[in-house]
């Protein structure tokens, strides 16, 4: 298999690296606007490099990864699906709820198989968690707490292109609450709040965020998100049933200092960044990617599904700029998904 990689950043050589040990690729292609970073990944990997985005999509590939800045990922998925080529794409789709609309449109209309990128999904404890779930082995669930906590911000020129906290970060618990309960979110109320550098404010942003989700089963959801955690990087959550608790990332690396006397549990060592965190599990996302692109699986994450976890994040921006609550029946987007 001949695989293709437009944005050699922070993920796209990250990914570009995973992909080139995977079993049955054969290839891997890297390409990025700026073509000295794009060799420069291909030399440091010993893949190869192609001089521009239309060269790589018209070199006969079999699968393309989209892990280009945010702005950047309509346009590739469009010209992507025009070719017929199966697709990986980073979260989120698109900067803004239009364009997402449209491109779970297109998904619907169009055969080719497109896989977005949300990789808690292939996470072993969010998995044991959802099969907990859907078994009823913790009853019923009545509350969710989800955290996304940051050990330090991205660089300053990230910000404006990455959609705002909620669309760029608190979209992968928005996520991973629906894949774990197997419930949709119906009303949310959120907040934010800048108390670090001011260029969250100049770019119209916030550097924490939290926000009460009401799930369509009336279980309730608070998520939180900061991009200052000099602990570690933290994502975790916790889902109360009626008959226990279940919790992912409590495990010995969990970013936390235990204020009892003589408890000196979680003994690390922390996370500082989300690839340590959720380095197995980016693997199996771009495995199952593979399997999607020979054909021999659907896609575990479609446009669809991130359309509704845009759409939640969609509210919550709306709810923390007007201090008003947000009915997710507001938000466009559901013709799209019911095609
Ligand atoms: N799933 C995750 O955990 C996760 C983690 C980090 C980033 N991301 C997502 O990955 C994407 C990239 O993030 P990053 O942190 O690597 O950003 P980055 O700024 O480090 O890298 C982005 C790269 O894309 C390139 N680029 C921009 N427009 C392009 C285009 N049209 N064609 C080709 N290359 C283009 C830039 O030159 C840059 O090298 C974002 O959408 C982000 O939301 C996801």
């Amino acid at each position: 298999m001949r695989i293709g990689l437009a944005g050699t950043g922070r993920i796209g050589a990250f990914h570009a690296k995973t992909l080139s040990t995977l079993p049955g690729v054969d290839e891997v292609v890297v390409a990025d606007l700026d073509t000295t970073l794009a060799d420069r990944v291909a030399t440091e990997l010993g893949i190869v490099s192609a001089p521009s985005i239309d060269a790589l999509l018209g070199s006969g590939l079999d699968a393309f990864v989209i892990t280009a800045g945010t702005a950047a990922h309509a346009d590739l998925i469009e010209a992507a699906v025009a070719r017929d080529i199966p697709t990986f794409c980073e979260k989120p789709v698109a900067l803004d709820l239009e364009r997402t609309i449209a491109l779970a449109e297109l998904e619907a209309r169009s055969e080719v198989p497109v896989h977005i990128g949300f990789q808690r999904r292939f996470d072993a404890g969010y998995r044991r968690v959802q099969a907990a779930v859907a078994a009823g082995e913790i009853g019923f669930v009545h509350t969710v707490r989800a955290a996304t906590m940051d050990q330090a911000p991205p660089h300053a020129a990230y910000l404006p292109t990455s959609g705002g906290l909620f669309r760029d970060c608190s979209v992968h618990d928005f996520d991973i609450v629906r894949f774990v309960t197997g419930r949709e979110v119906s009303r949310v109320f959120a907040v934010g709040a800048n108390k670090g550098e001011p260029f969250f404010t100049e770019a119209g942003d916030v550097d924490t965020a939290a926000a009460t989700l009401v799930l369509d089963d009336d279980t309730l959801v608070s998520v939180t998100a900061t991009r200052y955690n000099g602990a570690g990087h933290d994502v975790r959550m916790e889902v109360h049933g009626s008959q226990g608790t279940l919790g992912v990332g409590h495990d010995t690396t969990l970013a936390i200092t235990s204020a009892e006397e003589g408890v000196d549990w979680p003994p690390g060592p922390r996370h500082w960044s989300f690839m340590e965190r959720f380095l197995p599990a980016y693997v199996a996302e771009l495995t199952a990617f593979a399997d999607v692109a020979r054909g021999a699986a659907p896609s575990p994450c479609t446009v669809a599904d991130a359309l509704q976890a845009f759409r939640t994040a969609e509210a919550c921006a709306r709810s923390m700029t007007t201090g008003q609550p947000v009915d997710l029946a507001d938000v466009p987007g559901l013709l799209a998904i019911a095609h």
